[in-house]
């Protein structure tokens, strides 16, 4: 059971708290870089995407390097709810309005094949991560309009995506009309990663653990321990691509999401997915949605995972409700609708919204044409990123393929997101005011076990947090983007950054991109008063 794990463990993953999946795999031991290499395809990012792309490739008889800097999964991959789905989180009566009739029966199609891909994928190479295929139920939030399922079903009917209209929906506790969407699936992301890797390694691929990527450019990376891989091709598949600092935060913007696993008493409900459709009185542009899935635990039950209560990172300004208090939410909303027991799981995670619906997979912009990103994926990363394996493995085989204009990250859709980027520099402009106005010093000795302060010492801003030792872990509070100032994060005992969702331990390593370096950590002499860098 996760509840209040060690914080060591986030060396595991990318906060405190320890995912159900995450919990239920054996660890291996990390197997770090230790020499100069080269090879065709270097991939940065051992999450869905990273091993998905170098898979694919290996399977054309590529020669492929992963490196990572945690564990395989560590990332947001391993505190999903592994969805995979053609019931996207961006309505299709919105994609059709941003790309028109055409592109979106592309886009439904793109995640079609992504879960036919993976369903393959798990047969060919015997990967028990209990896949399976089930139907999927999306109802009505209340604040939503009341015709919305009925545009929704219209748009996706002329998507070409299997779905029907229902006046109820299987294992909800009220009655309520719904749209079901057939052939969905699910599975255990990190049993189906490490199938991955078992493949990618039998293919004469290499994965690299514990290895963190400092300097990525056309001809290769650097490691934090100066090892090189020099490669024709680099992939950065970080979730938050940190080889780009200036374009792509400009087309998505980052969000924490919140998770708990709780007990259903065993078969009581069916094999299904639900989802509601967004609560948009809290957010009319990206309305906060509920997830909700079940998964074996044990012979008597169940385990319901259920998600939602999000709002961008580094800021619950909106609502006023704190990250560590959003689980109380997600349980009430979940407890309404379902016949749940004890909560025996929470954790959080970041989701990147992308500017107009669908994620950027392809050459990063203004780069070499030899460097590609996967990024940008929302809450149907699952498909987006098993996509991303087919896609890429085809712009790097030179193989034409008919989704590439349309997932390219270089696209730029105006209309959609020229508020979005007023938003954003808005949202920056008063972090910094917010920064420079902060002059009070304060007392070390005022903060508490437990609890993250920024201070003001020697006149610049500080991350002040206090562990339960009594110890004091003070790091810079300017993030190593592009020095917003982070705010404390008690959910996940992190630092993250409001601007564009870098987050970072209360040691100061970053866990989350755009920012690729870690904050500056620093020492408190008690006897001078004084903080000096460690
Ligand atoms: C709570 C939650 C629920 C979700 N539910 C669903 C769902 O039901 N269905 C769905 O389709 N999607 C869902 N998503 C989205 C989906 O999980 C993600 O989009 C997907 O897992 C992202 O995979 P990734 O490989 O891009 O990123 P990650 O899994 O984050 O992998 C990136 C990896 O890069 C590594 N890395 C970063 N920087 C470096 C560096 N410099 N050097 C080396 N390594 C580095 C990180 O350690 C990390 O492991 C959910 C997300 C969350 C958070
Ligand atoms: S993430 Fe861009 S400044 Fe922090």
């Amino acid at each position: 059971m996760n509840i209040n794990a060690n914080p060591e463990d986030a060396r595991l993953t990318s906060g405190k708290n320890i995912s159900y999946w995450t919990d239920s795999v054996q660890h291996a031991v990390q197997h770090p870089l230790s020499e100069n290499i080269e090879t065709e395809v270097v991939i940065v990012g051992g999450g869905l995407a990273g091993l998905s792309v170098a898979y694919c490739l290996s399977q054309t008889g590529m020669k492929v390097v992963v490196v990572e800097d945690g564990d395989i999964g560590s990332g947001e991959t391993g505190r999903t709810t592994a969805h995979l789905v053609t019931c996207l989180d961006d309505r299709y009566y919105h994609l059709e309005k941003v790309f028109g009739k055409e592109k979106t029966q592309l886009i439904a199609e793109s995640h079609q094949l992504a879960i036919e891909f993976v369903q393959r994928t798990v047969r060919k190479e015997k990967i028990d991560c209990r896949f399976e295929c089930l139907d999927g139920y999306l109802f009505l939030h209340p604040s939503d309009n009341k015709d919305s399922l009925e545009r929704e079903y219209l748009a996706a009917i002329a998507a070409g995506v299997r779905v029907v209209t229902v006046d109820e929906v299987p294992g909800l506790l009220h009655k309520q009309k719904a749209l079901r969407f057939m052939a969905q699936a699910q599975f255990h992301p990190l049993q189906y990663l490490q199938g991955l890797c078992k493949a990618i390694t039998e293919n004469g691929g290499k994965v690299y653990t514990g290895t963190h990527a400092t300097d990525i450019d056309h001809e290769g990376i650097t490691t934090s321990d100066g090892f090189t891989v020099k490669a024709k091709h680099i992939v950065v598949a970080t979730n938050s691509p940190v080889n780009n600092r200036f374009t792509m935060f400009e087309k998505e913007y980052a969000y924490r999401t919140y998770v708990i696993g709780a007990l259903v008493k065993k078969d009581i409900l069916p094999k299904a997915l639900w989802w509601d459709t967004g609560d948009f009185e809290s957010n009319p542009k990206v309305p906060p949605y509920h997830y909700v899935r079940l998964h074996p635990y044990n012979d008597q039950y169940d385990m319901l995972i259920s998600g939602g209560e999000d709002h961008p990172t580094g800021d619950t300004s909106k609502t006023e409700i704190a990250e560590e208090d959003r689980y109380r939410l997600v349980e009430a909303w979940t407890r309404k609708n379902f016949p749940i027991e004890e909560v025996v799981y929470h954790w959080s995670g970041q989701i990147l919204e992308p500017m107009d619906g669908i994620a950027f997979i392809g050459r990063n912009p203004y780069d070499r044409d030899n460097v590609y990103i996967v990024t940008g994926d929302s809450g149907n990363g699952m498909t987006h990123c098993s996509f991303a394996g087919l896609l890429i493995t085809d712009l790097i085989n030179g193989r034409e393929n008919k989704w590439e204009e349309l997932y390219s990250p270089s696209r730029f859709t105006l209309k959609e997101s020229a508020p979005a980027f007023k938003h954003l520099i808005n949202d920056s402009l008063s972090l910094l005011k917010e920064m420079l106005t902060f002059n009070g010093s304060e007392e070390l000795s005022t903060v508490a076990i437990g609890e993250g302060k920024i201070m003001s010492l020697q006149n610049d801003p500080f991350g002040v947090y206090r562990d339960v030792t009594g110890g004091l872990n003070i790091v810079s509070a300017k993030c190593t983007h592009l020095k917003c100032g982070v705010k404390w994060n008690a959910d996940e005992l992190s630092w993250d950054c409001p601007c564009h969702g870098s987050r970072f331990t209360y040691e100061g390593k970053v866990i989350n991109g755009p920012a690729n370096f870690d904050l500056d950590a620093y020492h408190y002499d008690e006897i001078n008063n004084q903080v000096t860098k460690i």
